[in-house]
């Protein structure tokens, strides 16, 4: 008898403390959180390595040059894509023929800089974050 009234206080507590969890974190800040926070050091490290390879045709602002790269600070684009989707985007580029393609230029992968790490495209999208409007 006595250990059944126990198992009771325990699943009764349990549940209460599942309900307290599930309620607590609801402060409507949960938007907010998703959002990738950078460090200054990477969006700095981003902001070198763009000035380097990017800028050749998005510009050195990010804001694009006439028939070589578009404007990235603008991007509806970018801005609909998760960094993991903008990355894989950089690493594949976009070739003037996909239908995709809304220019007609093609972005090449990683721009053309094969040298670009994982790593440094990372710091680079930091650094396109940083830039938009
Ligand atoms: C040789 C020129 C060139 C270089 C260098 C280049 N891009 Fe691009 N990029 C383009 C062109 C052209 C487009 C537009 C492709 C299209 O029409 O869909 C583009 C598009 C993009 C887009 C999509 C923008 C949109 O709104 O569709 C992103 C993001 C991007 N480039 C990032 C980069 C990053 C990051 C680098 C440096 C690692 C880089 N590009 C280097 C030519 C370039």
């Amino acid at each position: 008898m006595g250990k059944r009234k126990k198992l009771w206080i325990g699943l009764t507590l349990g549940i209460a403390v599942l309900l307290a969890s599930c309620g607590g974190s609801s402060g409507g800040s949960e938007s907010e959180a998703e959002e990738p926070t950078y460090s200054p050091e990477m969006i700095a490290e981003g902001d070198s390595l763009f000035q380097q390879t990017c800028f050749a045709c998005h510009g050195s602002d990010g804001k694009g040059l006439p028939n070589l790269g578009k404007d990235l600070t603008t991007s509806e684009f970018v801005r609909s894509l998760t960094d993991a989707e903008l990355q894989a985007y950089v690493l594949e580029g976009r070739a003037a023929d996909d239908p995709l393609n809304t220019t007609g230029v093609a972005m090449p992968p990683k721009g053309g800089f094969s040298f670009l790490t994982e790593d440094n495209i990372s710091s680079i999208i930091a650094f396109v974050r940083s830039i938009q409007e």
